[in-house]
């Protein structure tokens, strides 16, 4: 099996190495949803740093669907710049970029902006109660992804994530917890999956067909109420057939129970789901240390590790993890001589 520091590749994506950096909101963009130097610098320094796949953060396909009013957004093709910039920034070292297209539904914190969900609950105390979409908004959010997708492309992004974890509105369509609608878009498993894959087919059709497209799942709900890991792996094989090419393996987010958080916690998640429906997976968690990370990927539980916070403690981490384990990444200009 190939290691941490070993190239990826799936459909026209090749990745150097199979660490990629997480999606992290940054909570510092413009009101207006747009990028500017922070963004820049951020995602410039950890693609200095080695890492194989940068991932931006949850970038709202909607205004409304942010979760914050700093959160990125890629509602209008005014985005695009910004975006393109970050990608251009990144690109000269190696780094390939991603984006992680996202609707926050309930849990938007937007001003002067209602909420929306699949069914109006008051969820988690901290957040209004939402709107309750009718199907004509809903499909004017599948537009929304659509559009996203394609000023994605325009930007110049090597693969684009669809955000369906963490209790944001796809999940809250896929969630029992959630989603008590009573219409085709509600009930039956079959009926919670429709909008998810109505997205996913949406932005498949317009991204080029060589280029992989990943989705961001919660594997887990933490609640008997919930979906379990089960129906979570039939859920993926239907993302699978809808265009899914890589699953990244998250979990929780729906209800305010937090798991116990350890080094590779949802590590068996990213192994189950690639296991039982054959796909290339994802897995994060605490996976910081280069020996577990190594290990996951070796032993074949996951194609990519994702890094978060180890990543916003050290831009270098990549780096320094390849060099615990006696590997040499080239670093640009001076920086090789001395790192
Ligand atoms: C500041 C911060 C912002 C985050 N924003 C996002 C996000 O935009 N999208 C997402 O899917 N996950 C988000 N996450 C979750 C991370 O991507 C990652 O899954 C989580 O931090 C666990 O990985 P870690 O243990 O390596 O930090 C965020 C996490 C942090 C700490």
């Amino acid at each position: 099996m190939p290691g941490l520091f070993d190239e990826f590749a799936l459909k026209g994506l090749n990745l150097k190495n199979r660490v990629m950096m997480s999606p992290m909101c940054q909570y510092h963009a413009e009101p207006n949803g747009m990028a500017n130097d922070w963004h820049f610098l951020h995602y410039g320094s950890r693609a200095v740093g080695g890492v194989g796949l940068v991932m931006v953060e949850a970038t709202g396909v909607e205004s409304r669907g942010r979760i914050t009013s700093a959160d990125l957004g890629i509602w209008s093709d005014d985005h695009v710049a910004g975006l393109a910039r970050i990608v251009d920034l990144c690109r000269p070292y190696g780094a390939k970029t991603a984006i992680q297209l996202a609707h926050a539904g309930t849990k938007s914190e937007v001003a002067d902006e209602p909420n929306v969900a699949p069914s109006s609950l008051t969820r988690f105390e901290q957040y209004r109660t939402p709107h309750a979409l009718t199907e004509s908004e809903i499909a004017d959010i599948v537009e929304a992804f659509r559009k996203g997708a394609e000023r994605a492309v325009a930007a110049g992004f090597d693969t684009v994530e669809i955000h369906g974890a963490h209790g944001y509105l796809i999940n809250q369509f896929l969630s029992p917890i959630t989603n008590r609608r009573d219409d085709s878009y509600g009930g039956s498993l079959e009926n919670r999956l429709r909008f998810p894959l109505e997205v996913i087919r949406a932005v498949k059709a317009v991204i080029p067909d060589d280029m992989p497209l990943l989705m961001r799942v919660s594997s887990v709900e933490y609640s008997e109420d919930g979906y379990s890991l089960e129906e979570m792996v039939e859920m993926a094989r239907q993302f699978k057939e809808a265009g899914v090419d890589m699953i990244d393996c998250s979990s929780g987010g729906n209800v305010p129970i937090r798991p116990d958080v350890y080094p590779g916690y949802q590590v068996p998640f990213a192994a189950t789901i690639r296991r039982d429906v054959g796909l290339p997976t994802v897995a994060v968690g605490r996976l910081d240390h280069h020996s577990l990370a190594e290990e996951v990927v070796r032993s074949g539980r996951a194609d990519l590790v994702a890094i978060g916070t180890g990543l916003l403690k050290d831009p270098y981490l990549a780096k320094h993890m390849a060099e615990q384990m006696g590997i040499k990444l080239e670093m640009p200009g001076v920086y090789g001589k001395f790192f």
